[in-house]
């Protein structure tokens, strides 16, 4: 199986969260060795948001402060490469070309950000759109799709499935450099046009397990 895994900036938010990181780099290990082809994307975090708020006080163009954003999707893709031991491709893939290569040489492709104006999730829509991936794995910290915001209603309830159409309507997504919601519209026009099995799972082990054997957790997109 051909699976892209965007995993959220905010694995990399603060120490306690480090054993979590570790665990879910483990399971996309076990899942090559057991043969699976994977490619990886990751978010910027905490970190990029910080940073991008900075540049903003000084008032950057918001291409400046997307382009914030992408550097710092960069050093955590860094970091990744380090971590996955040899698995990886050695360099920060930028480009759909370099990702091309590092799929050739069957390693997996790290990336973060490529241009301002999207997130790191239409980034990881467009590498399983290439690579034609059988599953779009969505590591966030929602854990999935909800109809309103968990964060702020304890009452929030999780969609086990959403449409494509339904989804747009839950996400009210902003346009606004480190201000993208769950998804961005970039995203989920190329996941419709080419119809990406997507499943939107929690950022833990665990999740990522079930996603990686086929087992239902968070939530799918469906295209009916
Ligand atoms: P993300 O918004 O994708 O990372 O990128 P995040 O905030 O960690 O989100 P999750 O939790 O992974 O979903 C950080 C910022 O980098 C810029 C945007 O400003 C974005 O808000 N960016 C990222 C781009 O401009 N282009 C890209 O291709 C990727």
């Amino acid at each position: 199986m051909k699976y892209i895994i965007k995993l959220s900036g905010s694995l990399f938010d603060g120490e306690e969260n480090l054993i979590n990181l570790e665990k879910i780099l483990h399971e996309i290990e076990n899942a090559v060795s057991e043969g699976n082809r994977v490619g990886i994307v990751v978010g910027g975090g905490m970190r990029a948001r910080e940073l991008i708020n900075i540049g903003r006080a000084f008032n950057l163009s918001e291409f400046e402060l997307d382009e914030i954003g992408i550097a710092i999707t960069r050093i955590n893709a860094m970091i990744l490469i380090g971590a996955l031991h040899g698995l990886a491709y050695p360099r920060v893939i930028t480009n759909f070309e370099d990702a091309a290569i590092a799929w050739n040489e069957e390693k997996i492709p790290v990336m973060g950000g490529l241009t301002p104006g999207h997130s790191t999730n239409a980034v990881a829509a467009l590498l399983a759109e290439y690579v034609k991936a059988d599953l779009l794995i969505n590591v966030t910290r929602a854990g999935g799709v909800f109809n309103k915001d968990p964060a702020k209603y304890p009452d929030a309830l999780k969609y086990e499935r959403i449409s494509i159409d339904d989804l747009k309507k839950v996400l009210n997504s902003s346009f606004q450099a480190g201000k993208y919601e769950l998804m961005d519209q970039v995203a989920l026009g190329v996941i419709e046009r080419s119809r990406i099995r997507t499943q939107i799972i929690g950022a833990d082990a665990e999740s990522l397990r079930k996603a990686l054997k086929g087992e239902r957790s968070g939530t799918y997109i469906v295209f009916e």
